[in-house]
C-alpha cells in the first residue's frame, strides 16, 4: 500500500523541529511513506528544501519529501492537491492518505471540506484509505472542541482520527505506568494514605516570539495545562487498569478527569518583552500556578500543585511526589527528612527515590539519600523522540498514545476559569519568577521543590 502524509503547515515551527526529524527517522528505520508538505511561505520544493530543510537530511529521506505551494484560501487549492495527489499514485493502487492538520483549529472547518473534496475525487481513480492528526490544543475551549469534533466526524469515523499530544509519546510517561503498575512497593505506597502532595514544575526558558502568531491566540492554559499536564495527573493518579491496553487506560484516565473539579486556585502572568518585536502588544498568559486536586478515593485531597511557563532563569521540568512524613514525630526528631518520588524529565530523564540513611559518624542521625535511575545510563540515549513514537502509532493505525474525546472535553471543562478570568495579570521581567508562584506557596504552607 502506498502512504502519503499531507503535511499541512508543511513550512511551520513544529514541522521544521520535530516532525521532519521524527519523519526521517523513521524512513531511516524502514517505514514507507511519503510526506507532502503543504506551505505559503515558497513557490517550489526546490526552494523549500534549501531554505528550510537540514543540509544534514539523508538523500532518502529528501526521495520521499515533496512540497506544494498552497493557501487554503485560494479558490484553486483544493483542485491543485488532487492534482499533485494524482501525480504521486498509480491508477487502482491501495493508497492510504494520512491528513495531519498542524494549524489553527479555527482552520479546521475548511480544511475538512476541502479534504472532502479530495477524497472524493481520489476514490474515483485509487482504492482509499484515510487518517487524520490533529494538532493541540484540540478547539480553544469545551465548546469549540465538540464543534470542531463534530465537524472531523462528518467527514472521518473517531478510529480514524487522531487527536495528538505528544507527552503521550514521552517515554517518561509510559515509565510512569509501568512505575505503577508492574511494582508491588510502588502501588502500596501510591495512595492518600501515603502521599502528602505533589509538584509539576515546567519551567521552560524559551519565549514564544518565533511562533508569535500562533501562541498569542492559545497561551499557556491551551498549551500546556489542557493538555500535558492534564495528562501528566491522569498517569500520576489513575487507578490501576485491567491492563495497559489502550481502552482500559483510556476509561481510568476518564476516571480521573471526572474526578477533578473546575480549577479555583490560580494566578496567571506574562513576561515582559512578549511581542516586544511584533510591534502590538500581546497580552496573553504565558506562566501559571495552580492548585487543584483528584477527588478520587485514593486520591481526594492530595494537593497537586503546578508551575509552567516560558521565559524562566533555569529549565527545570519535573514531577515531585512527597510523602507524609510520621517518622519524625515517631523518633521524636524534626530532622528526619520526608521521603520523596523525584521524576526529572529535563534534561535528563531520571527517577529518584529519596530516603534516609545513616550520616557517617554520627550517632544514629541520618541523611536524605537518592536511588537513581537514569533512563541513558541504563538503556543508552536513544530512545526514540516523542513525536516519532507518536508518528509511528499513526502509520500503524494503533491508538494507544493519543488522547480519547471525552478526555479532552473533560481537560476542557477542568481550566474553563482559567480561559473565562479577566483580570490583572502579572507581567514578570524576563527570567523571573513571577511573584504569585510563592505566593501559592506561602499560602497553602508548602515550599516548592528546588
Ligand atoms: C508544546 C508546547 O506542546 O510543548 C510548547 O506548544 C512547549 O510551548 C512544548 O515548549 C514542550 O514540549 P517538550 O517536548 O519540548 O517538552
Amino acid at each position: 500500500m502506498k502512504r502519503i502524509i499531507i503535511q499541512y503547515g508543511g513550512t511551520g515551527d513544529l514541522a521544521l523541529k520535530k516532525l521532519y526529524p521524527a519523519y526521517e527517522n523513521l524512513i531511516g528505520k524502514g517505514f514507507e511513506f511519503d510526506i507532502l508538505a503543504l506551505g505559503r511561505r515558497f513557490e517550489d520544493r526546490n526552494t523549500f528544501i534549501s531554505t528550510i530543510i537540514d543540509k544534514k537530511a539523508s538523500p532518502e529521506f529528501l526521495k520521499h519529501l515533496d512540497y506544494l505551494p498552497y493557501d487554503m484560501a485560494d479558490q484553486k487549492a483544493t483542485a491543485n492537491l488532487i492534482h499533485k495527489l494524482k501525480s504521486m499514485v498509480n491508477d487502482k493502487e491501495n493508497v492510504e492518505l494520512i491528513y495531519y492538520l498542524a494549524l489553527q483549529p479555527n482552520l479546521y472547518e475548511e480544511a475538512i471540506r476541502q479534504i472532502q473534496e479530495v477524497d472524493a475525487s481520489m476514490n474515483s481513480i485509487c482504492t482509499l484509505t484515510k487518517k487524520i492528526v490533529v494538532e493541540k490544543p484540540f478547539g480553544f475551549d469545551l465548546e469549540s472542541a465538540v464543534r470542531y469534533n463534530q465537524i472531523l466526524e462528518t467527514a472521518f469515523d473517531d478510529r480514524e482520527i487522531f487527536r495528538i499530544d505528544h507527552y503521550l509519546g514521552k517515554e517518561f510517561m509510559q515509565n510512569l505506568l509501568i512505575m505503577r503498575f508492574h511494582n508491588d512497593i510502588v502501588r502500596r505506597i501510591w495512595d492518600k494514605d501515603s502521599i502528602e502532595s505533589i509538584q509539576i514544575i515546567f519551567d521552560e526558558t524559551h519565549g514564544v516570539d518565533q511562533r508569535l502568531g500562533f501562541y498569542e491566540k492559545i497561551g499557556v492554559v491551551r498549551d500546556t495545562i489542557q493538555n500535558h499536564i492534564l495528562q501528566i495527573i491522569t498517569y500520576l493518579t489513575m487507578n490501576e487498569p485491567a491492563s495497559l491496553s489502550s481502552e482500559d487506560i483510556a476509561v481510568e484516565k476518564v476516571k480521573v478527569l471526572k474526578a477533578i473539579s473546575p480549577v479555583e486556585e490560580f494566578s496567571m502572568g506574562r513576561y515582559e518583552s512578549l511581542g516586544a518585536n511584533s510591534g502590538h502588544v500581546v497580552d496573553i498568559p504565558t506562566y501559571a500556578a495552580l492548585k487543584l486536586c483528584v477527588n478520587t478515593y485514593f486520591f481526594a485531597n492530595i494537593p497537586i500543585y503546578i508551575r509552567t511557563g516560558k521565559m524562566q532563569g533555569q529549565p527545570k521540568s519535573l514531577i515531585y511526589v512527597k510523602f507524609k512524613n510520621t517518622t519524625k514525630k515517631v523518633m521524636h526528631d524534626q530532622s528526619i527528612a520526608e521521603n520523596a518520588v523525584i521524576i526529572n524529565i529535563h534534561p535528563e530523564l531520571t527517577i529518584d527515590i529519596s530516603v534516609n540513611l545513616k550520616q557517617p559518624n554520627t550517632s544514629w542521625k541520618s541523611k536524605p539519600v537518592r536511588f537513581r535511575f537514569n533512563q541513558a545510563e541504563t538503556f543508552g540515549a536513544n530512545t526514540p523522540e516523542a513525536y516519532e513514537q507518536i508518528l509511528q502509532k499513526i502509520l500503524q493505525g494503533d491508538k494507544s498514545l493519543f488522547p480519547t474525546m471525552r478526555e479532552i472535553t473533560e481537560s476542557w471543562r477542568i481550566v474553563t476559569p482559567m480561559l473565562e478570568h479577566i483580570g490583572p495579570s502579572e507581567v514578570y521581567p524576563v527570567r523571573t519568577q513571577p511573584r504569585f508562584v510563592s505566593e501559592l506557596a506561602a499560602k497553602n504552607h508548602f515550599e516548592w521543590y528546588t
